[in-house]
C-alpha cells in the first residue's frame, strides 16, 4: 500500500506547494510595488542601462577608466560613479581628464537624481542633449574643455537648483538663449571660449549669486543697466566682444568687484570720477583697446589693492596720476 500512499502524499504536497508558491507571490507583490513607488530597483536598473548607453558611446578610453564599468561590479561603484547609498541612484558623474572621446547620448536624461555632471578636459563632440533638462536636481553641470557644438539647449532652463554652468572652452555657437533666465541660483557661469553671440541679456542681472561675469565673446550691442543688480560680484569682465556705447554707471555700485575689464571693445564716454571709492575691492582694472575720452580717474589711486592698471591711449592721465608716475620714475 506504500504505493498509493506516496501517491496520497503527492497529492497532498502540490496543493500544499501551490499555496506556498501563492503565499510567495502575494508577498512579494506589495514589496515589489514598494520598491518600485520608491523608485529603487526600477529607477536603478534605468542608470545602470543609461551609463551603459554612455559608455557605448565613449569611443576612445586611453587609459581604460572605463575597464571598471562592467557586470561583474555593481555600478555604483564603477570609476567615476557616486550613487546615493540607500537608493543606489546614481548623484554624481564625475569623468575629468580622462582623454575619452565620445559624445553625450539623450539618456543621460534618465539619470534624473544627478547632481553632478563634470566631464571637464576629455574631447567630448556632437551637441549637449535637451534631454538634460530632465535632471531637476542637477546643481553642477561642468562640460568645459571638450570640443562640445551645436547651441546651449534651452531645455536647460529646467535645471533650476544649477549653481554651476560650466561650458568654456567648446565649440558652442548661437546666443544665450532666454530660457536660461530661469537658472536664478547660478554662482557660476562659465561660457567662453566658444563662439557665443547675440546680445548680453539683461535678465542676467537677475542672478544675484552670481560671483563671476566672464563673458569675453562675440557679443554686440550694450552693456545692460540691470547687470548692476548683480552685487555679489567679483569679476565683471566683458573684455574681448563688440560692445558699444557707454559703462552704465550701475556697474560702479558693485562694490564687491574685484577684477573689472571691459577692455578691446568700441566703448566710449568718459570714465567715471569715483570708480575707487564706489569699488573699494578693486585690484585688476583693465578697460584699454576703447573709445573712451577724458582723464584716468584719480580715485583709482585711493583703491590700496589695485595692482593693474591699463587704459586706451586716448584717455590723457590725470594730474594725481601724472605726479605718481612721475614719482615712480625719479
Ligand atoms: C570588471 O571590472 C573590474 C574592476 O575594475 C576588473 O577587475 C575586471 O577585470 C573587469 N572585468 C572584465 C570582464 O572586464
Ligand atoms: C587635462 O587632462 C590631461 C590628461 O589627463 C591632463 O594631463 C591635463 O593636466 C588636464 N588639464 C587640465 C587643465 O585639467
Ligand atoms: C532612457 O532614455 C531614452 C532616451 O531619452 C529612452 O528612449 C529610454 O526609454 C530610456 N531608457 C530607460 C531604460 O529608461
Ligand atoms: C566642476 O564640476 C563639479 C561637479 O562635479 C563642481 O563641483 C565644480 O564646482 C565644477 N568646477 C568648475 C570650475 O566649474
Ligand atoms: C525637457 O525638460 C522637461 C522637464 O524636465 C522634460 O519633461 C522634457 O522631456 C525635456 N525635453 C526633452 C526633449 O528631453
Ligand atoms: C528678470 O529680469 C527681467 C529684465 O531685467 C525682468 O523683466 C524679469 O521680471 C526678471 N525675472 C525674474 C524671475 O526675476
Ligand atoms: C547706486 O546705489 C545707490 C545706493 O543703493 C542708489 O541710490 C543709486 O541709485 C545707485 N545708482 C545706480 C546708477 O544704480
Ligand atoms: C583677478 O585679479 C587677480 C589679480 O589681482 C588675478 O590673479 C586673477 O587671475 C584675476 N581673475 C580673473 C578672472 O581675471
Ligand atoms: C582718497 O580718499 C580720501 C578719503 O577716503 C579722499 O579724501 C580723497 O579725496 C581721495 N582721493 C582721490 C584722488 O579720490
Amino acid at each position: 500500500m506504500g504505493h498509493s500512499r506516496t501517491i496520497l502524499g503527492r497529492l497532498i504536497l502540490f496543493p500544499f506547494l501551490h499555496g506556498f508558491i501563492l503565499l510567495c507571490m502575494s508577498m512579494s507583490t506589495p514589496l515589489e510595488s514598494a520598491t518600485l513607488s520608491s523608485g529603487n530597483t526600477f529607477g536603478s536598473e534605468t542608470d545602470r542601462l543609461a551609463l551603459l548607453d554612455l559608455k557605448k558611446r565613449i569611443t576612445r578610453d586611453p587609459f581604460h577608466v572605463l575597464g571598471s564599468w562592467n557586470d561583474s561590479i555593481h555600478f555604483c561603484n564603477w570609476v567615476g560613479v557616486t550613487c546615493n547609498p540607500s537608493t543606489k541612484r546614481v548623484l554624481i558623474l564625475k569623468l575629468n581628464s580622462h582623454k575619452l572621446v565620445g559624445s553625450l547620448p539623450p539618456s543621460i536624461g534618465n539619470l534624473t537624481h544627478l547632481t553632478g555632471i563634470n566631464l571637464r578636459n576629455n574631447s567630448f563632440h556632437g551637441e549637449i542633449p535637451q534631454e538634460i533638462g530632465r535632471l531637476q536636481s542637477l546643481q553642477a553641470l561642468n562640460l568645459s574643455q571638450n570640443s562640445l557644438g551645436g547651441k546651449i539647449p534651452t531645455n536647460i532652463s529646467h535645471c533650476t537648483q544649477l549653481r554651476v554652468l560650466n561650458l568654456y572652452s567648446n565649440h558652442i555657437i548661437g546666443s544665450i538663449p532666454n530660457q536660461l533666465s530661469s537658472l536664478l541660483n547660478l554662482n557660476i557661469l562659465w561660457i567662453d571660449i566658444n563662439s557665443l553671440t547675440g546680445a548680453i541679456p539683461a535678465w542676467l542681472g537677475n542672478f544675484s549669486s552670481l560671483h563671476e561675469l566672464f563673458l569675453p565673446e562675440h557679443f554686440q550691442g550694450s552693456i545692460p543697466n540691470e547687470l548692476g543688480r548683480l552685487t555679489s560680484l567679483e569679476v565683471f569682465s566683458l573684455a574681448a566682444n563688440n560692445l558699444y556705447g557707454i559703462i552704465p554707471s550701475s556697474i560702479y555700485n558693485i562694490s564687491s568687484i574685484k577684477n573689472f575689464s571691459v577692455a578691446a571693445n568700441q566703448l566710449h564716454g568718459e570714465l567715471p570720477r569715483n570708480p575707487g571709492i564706489n569699488l573699494p575691492n578693486l585690484e585688476t582694472f583693465h578697460c584699454g583697446d576703447n573709445k573712451f575720452t577724458g582723464t584716468v580717474p584719480a580715485s583709482l589711486l585711493n583703491s590700496s589693492r589695485i595692482q593693474i592698471l591699463d587704459f586706451p591711449l586716448m584717455v590723457s592721465l590725470g594730474h594725481s596720476l601724472l605726479k605718481i608716475l612721475e614719482a615712480c620714475e625719479a
